[in-house]
């Protein structure tokens, strides 16, 4: 029972470690659904003591903010923060008033439902998902006009009243994803928001909030994240009055989207969750929820794959694709995966894109001999593909120009020289399916990597006149179909989301990929900062990390393989380099750090992550990885410093009284490698720069 009554009208959704407690503060027609507490885990009988039964007076007179603490704050009645949900009804009314109506629980689940007389159903949904709370909303129109819906989020959580407010979150560029961002919570509305149609690499849909006391390993961090991989808009807002509230929901700013007489819509989740212990037990707790409750496969291994796309860009042969996979194999390679330039007329970014049948110049029979090239070999086989796009020159466009997001009159700009194709129809779904499940079939693939290389823009869909801005989020539940149908119809199949690099990672795809590309920045140094902040929610398992030439082809700077190799092993190994031009040395140092990657590969694809020390890819730093009775630190020291750098690592999350062994057969208590901490020879022996290494500890005893 995760969903406990705790009063007449007032509920609790309990984690093992922490509590969300609401209810109705007020019935009738202006029904208020709010929060009342979320904290740590209280003993049942306490439960009540949170529960505020008076409604709660911020001021008397002229300003009285009713939405402080509600669950879903609509535009309507005395509300002037930032709505959860904004309702046009028939003839331009504008002011939601919801009346409560009942309450379904089930075991793990409560649906509050409220009613607007103008016949808007309203349901809040709660659920417990392990550690993490999670909800949605479910609007049906039973009226008898259309509704048009500006703003509907998935639900707003409140702060609960510290002395400070501090966030954390993540914001980047293409090739720069992933940044972590720390600061005060100013007082007004901060958004977080991506208009592009995609999860963007502008920033991802979570925040963390504090106290502005947390670190690393201490002090209470309430997240919130949305799994969806559309627009999607997040606002934290902190009243002058002192309130910190957080919504968050698909869709942005300006489309509105039309609920004719009898339709549903339901939200995605967004996801509320609680802990102590600073940002590493809060992203511990995430990685945790991924694994049981998002990821399709997540304790398969991962593969260690090749991928063609630095060592050829477009340059895409049948023999220089098999060349390269004798190469991998050589190296312990177990997924071959042929990137860009393989298909229709794709012999630049120019044109092809829609064309997905073997470039009959490049690969004359098929892609037959190359992959069972790459079988004889003793590896997988994997196809880059980008299905939502289409190059204006392409047959596929010529064929049907109506297919791509546009509107009538208006130009149709190209990104990249591409279009989008709008997965919102049931035609291009089908379209989609067919030539996906195809190749599937014809080659036996194993993994696809799914790419989606441009942002909306002229986001038209003329067949569907007054409802054309449900794009927004039937494109991205088309493509969610499209994958879904796949895996359905084969099991065996894995597929990693790529867009442009990092702009699709998120909850709402993980649920449907085993892996996802974080950037197109494959140079060790930039790849730290952008892993770390992946590592904020995401699980190292689902993190395909390559390891590419030097100098790098995207920043020129040199890093030794070793290096390039220890940053890659921090998620799902993988190795994107032209093998052509390493050396014998460099292959035979591949081989062996390979094998090591094989050996710990459990440890690191499903273990525990502490984020130990230091300023990745900037100053010396460490990354831990436990599982079972094994622990794996990844060390790196970018820079040589004249001055002593820290010569310890402290390790985390240890037995204290149990003895680990390293490989060389010292031992030590874990209380000794937590408090007094691990000798690191990269750390402290000045120069050269780019020193990294792994160890590997055993927990022997006790
Ligand atoms: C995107 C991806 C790259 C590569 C290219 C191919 O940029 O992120 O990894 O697949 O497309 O065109």
């Amino acid at each position: 029972m995760n969903i406990l009554r705790v009063g007449d009208s007032a509920w609790a959704a309990v984690t093992k470690s922490s509590a969300f407690v609401f209810g109705l503060e007020a019935a009738g027609e202006d029904s208020r659904v709010v929060q009342w507490y979320w904290g740590p885990r209280l003993p049942d009988e306490a439960l009540a003591e949170v529960v505020r039964q008076a409604p709660r007076r911020i001021h008397s007179g002229f300003h009285d903010p009713r939405d402080v603490d509600e669950l879903l704050p609509v535009e309507g009645g005395r509300r002037w923060g930032v709505p959860s949900l904004q309702v046009t009804y028939e003839g331009g009314v504008r002011s939601v008033e919801l009346a409560f109506a009942e309450a379904v629980v089930a075991d793990s689940e409560i649906e509050l439902v409220l009613r607007d007389p103008l016949g808007l159903r309203v349901g809040l949904h709660v659920r417990v998902a392990s550690e993490v709370v999670e909800r949605w909303v479910s609007l049906t129109n039973e009226g008898e006009h259309a509704v048009r819906l500006g703003r509907v989020d998935s639900g707003s959580w409140v702060i609960p009243e510290r002395a400070g407010y501090r966030y954390t979150g993540v914001a980047g560029a293409w090739a720069q994803e992933t940044q972590v961002h720390r600061a005060e919570l100013a007082v007004g509305e901060t958004t977080f928001t991506s208009r592009t149609g995609t999860t963007s690499h502008r920033a991802n849909p979570w925040i963390m909030i504090d106290a502005g006391d947390a670190t690393e390993e201490l002090g209470e961090v309430w997240s919130v994240a949305l799994a969806w991989s559309g627009s999607w808009r997040l606002t934290a807002q902190r009243r002058p009055e002192g309130d910190v509230a957080v919504t968050a929901g698909f869709g942005h700013d300006g489309p509105t989207w039309l609920l004719a007489p009898g339709e549903s819509l339901h939200t995605p989740p967004v996801l509320g969750l609680r802990t102590s212990g600073g940002y590493g037990a809060a992203s511990r707790a995430w990685h945790d929820y991924a694994r049981r409750h998002v990821l399709p496969t997540p304790f398969e291994e991962r593969p260690v794959l090749y991928n063609s796309w630095e060592a050829t860009w477009f340059d895409v042969h049948e023999e220089g694709q098999i060349e390269l996979a004798r190469r991998a194999a050589d190296l312990g390679v177990e997924l071959f995966v042929v990137d860009d330039g393989w298909f229709g007329g794709r012999v630049d970014d120019r044109r092809g894109l829609g064309d997905w049948w073997p470039n009959p110049d490049r690969f004359p029979r098929g892609l037959s001999k190359l992959f069972d090239a790459v079988r004889e070999l003793g590896m997988r086989a994997g196809l880059w593909v980008e299905p939502e796009m289409v190059n204006p020159d392409s047959d596929l466009y010529r064929e049907h120009p109506d297919w791509v997001l546009h509107y009538p009159g208006r130009r149709r700009d190209t990104l990249r020289h591409q279009l989008v194709l709008n997965y919102g129809r049931a035609d291009v779904r089908e379209w989609a399916i067919g030539w996906l499940s195809g190749l599937v079939s014809e080659y036996g693939l194993d993994y696809f990597k799914w790419d989606m290389n441009r942002s909306f823009t002229q986001a038209g869909w003329p067949e569907a006149g007054e409802r054309a801005d449900l794009l927004w989020i039937e494109h991205t539940r088309g493509v969610y179909a499209v994958l879904d149908t796949l895996r359905e119809r084969h099991p065996d199949l894995r597929i990693e989301s790529c867009s442009g690099g990092g702009g699709r990672v998120d909850f709402g795809i993980l649920r449907r990929t085993d892996e996802v590309w974080t950037s197109d920045n494959t140079d060790a140094r930039d790849r730290q900062a952008i892993q770390e902040g992946y590592s904020y929610l995401y699980p190292a398992g689902a993190m395909s990390a390559w390891v590419t030439d030097s100098p790098n082809p995207h920043t020129r700077r040199e890093v030794p393989l070793a290096y390039r190799f220890h940053v890659a092993m921090a998620g799902a190994l993988g190795i994107g380099g032209d093998l052509t031009r390493w050396s014998a040395e460099e292959l035979a140092q591949a081989r062996s750090l390979v094998a090591a990657y094989k050996a710990v590969r459990p440890v690191i694809q499903h273990g525990r992550l502490h984020r130990l020390a230091g300023d990745p890819g900037v100053t010396a730093s460490a990354v831990q990885y436990s599982h079972e009775d094994r622990v794996v630190v990844l060390a790196y020291n970018p820079f040589a410093l004249a001055k002593r750098p820290p010569r310890r690592v402290r390790l985390a999350g240890l037995d204290p009284s149990a003895l680990y062994e390293s490989a060389e057969g010292e031992r030590w208590h874990g209380q000794t490698l937590m408090s007094h901490g691990l000798e690191l020879p990269t750390w402290f022996i000045t120069g050269p720069d780019y020193r990294s290494e792994m160890v590997v500890l055993r927990r022997v005893s006790g």
